[in-house]
């Protein structure tokens, strides 16, 4: 089978029977967002714990609770996403972008010290690729500022894990006010859309946080179960996506892709990928059951990821493994031919948008110098279950060979 890194790479024969289950009827979701709560809250000491349908979701409720003010300021790293940029301009608070370090792909944090202002009232840190960002630092900086302010001026640290979720990594949720896992279907582990949300200091928010999160709009039926049809169809998708009909560019799975498409089954990826508000909404007990079938595979998801990204160079939990190249669209080619989808995080500084709409969401090219560098030489290695060490010996043997690393 082919290799996917953005499309459902983690999924099990157990995830297809759920899924399946799901829509056949024959597997009961009930309370399955109550499982998984008991689940998290045991893992982070009982904090309080709210699922949402999406990362972007659970950030702009925890914006909302925070009474931020138009123009307030927002910081976050360039070479990031649009998911994390979206709530901040649906919140009106002003986007300030710090540069990174280009080993880790994370926010320079002496950049980011610069950066704050008056009216600085929160600081997103992002974790890139499952590389930890020195939380503690932050976290020293920030401390050091609001001792400069009174209480309700004070700057929210909110950890953005949307690229790694490891329970046994006890240095992740420990410095920040709030952190966040995204579960869309290129994630740690998916519910082709999801999140969870866990706050470490309440204090920071205003009203009844629970009675505000009852409010949060319910999915529909139908829209909960596209979650576990997209699991189904890109199985298919996948199995067929290099066999060959008639002239040699349709494939099988191409065409499934634009069936599948064309009757609304699976979204277009770049529909979710807008700046336009379109709701938020909290996680579904049908997600919440995908996601229980996947929990169970977490430890085996993190130690496949770890070993191959061990052939590829770096003995850590990656979601996916970074290179700097002279070469990537031939790099990314060369891969294709062997049956690999590789991956484009970020080959802008706020992925997918492109340069020439930058400027208008905030961004000001030629602001952050190796955001900008890093967007031009990336490519991205699967390290998912879909790869196993042979793969990762072949695709190593492609980098050898062709990559002009930087
Ligand atoms: C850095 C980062 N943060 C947050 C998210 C959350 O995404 P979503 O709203 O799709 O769950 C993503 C998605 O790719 C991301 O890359």
């Amino acid at each position: 089978m082919s290799i996917f890194i953005g499309s459902t790479p983690n999924t099990t024969e157990e995830d297809l029977n759920a899924a399946k289950g799901i829509l056949e009827g024959t597997v009961s979701v009930t309370g399955s967002i109550n499982e998984l709560k008991t689940i998290f809250q045991n893992e982070y000491n009982e904090k309080s714990v709210y699922f949402f349908n999406r990362g972007r979701d659970a950030m702009y409720f925890l914006f909302q609770n925070l009474n931020l003010q138009p123009d307030d300021e927002v910081i976050l790293q360039g070479f990031t996403c649009i998911a994390v940029l979206a709530p901040i301009l649906w919140s009106k608070c002003k986007p300030v972008f710090v540069d990174i370090k280009r080993d880790t792909f994370n926010m320079d944090l002496e950049k980011m010290r610069e950066k704050i202002s008056d009216k600085t009232r929160a600081i997103v840190v992002q974790h890139t690729f499952g590389n930890i960002a020195n939380m503690s630092r932050v976290r020293e900086i920030v401390d050091q500022e609001n001792s400069k302010r009174n209480d309700s001026n004070d700057i929210f640290i909110l950890e953005d894990c949307a690229h790694i979720l490891d329970f046994e990594n006890k240095q992740i949720g420990k410095y920040s006010d709030a952190f966040f896992f995204s579960f869309a279907q290129d994630k740690s582990i998916s519910s082709t859309q999801g999140s969870a949300l866990v706050i470490n200091h309440m204090h920071f928010l205003s009203g009844d946080l629970d009675k505000k999160y009852e409010e949060v709009e319910e999915l529909s039926t139908k829209e909960a179960l596209y979650n576990a049809k997209y699991v189904l169809c890109w199985d298919k998708i996948k199995k067929n996506y290099f066999k060959k009909i008639l002239l040699p560019k349709i494939t099988v799975g191409k065409a499934l892709l634009l069936w599948y498409r064309f009757w609304g089954v699976i979204k277009k990826q770049a529909s979710s990928d807008t700046v336009d508000f379109d709701g938020i909404h909290k996680m579904s007990n049908v997600q919440a059951r995908l996601l229980l079938t996947q929990l169970k595979h977490l430890s085996a998801f993190n130690e496949n990821r770890k070993k191959i990204a061990d052939v590829y160079g770096r003995n850590e939990t990656l979601l996916r493994y970074p290179l700097l190249v002279e070469n990537p669209v031939e790099i990314k080619q060369r891969l294709r031919e062997i049956g690999v989808i590789s991956g484009n995080w970020y080959t802008t500084p706020v992925f997918p948008i492109t340069w020439d709409k930058l400027e208008c969401l905030g961004y000001r090219v030629g602001e952050c110098s190796e955001v900008e560098f890093c967007s031009k030489h990336i490519i991205n290695l699967p390290t998912n279950i879909e790869v196993n060490e042979d793969k990762a010996k072949e695709i190593k043997e492609i980098i050898d060979k062709y990559a002009k690393v930087i």
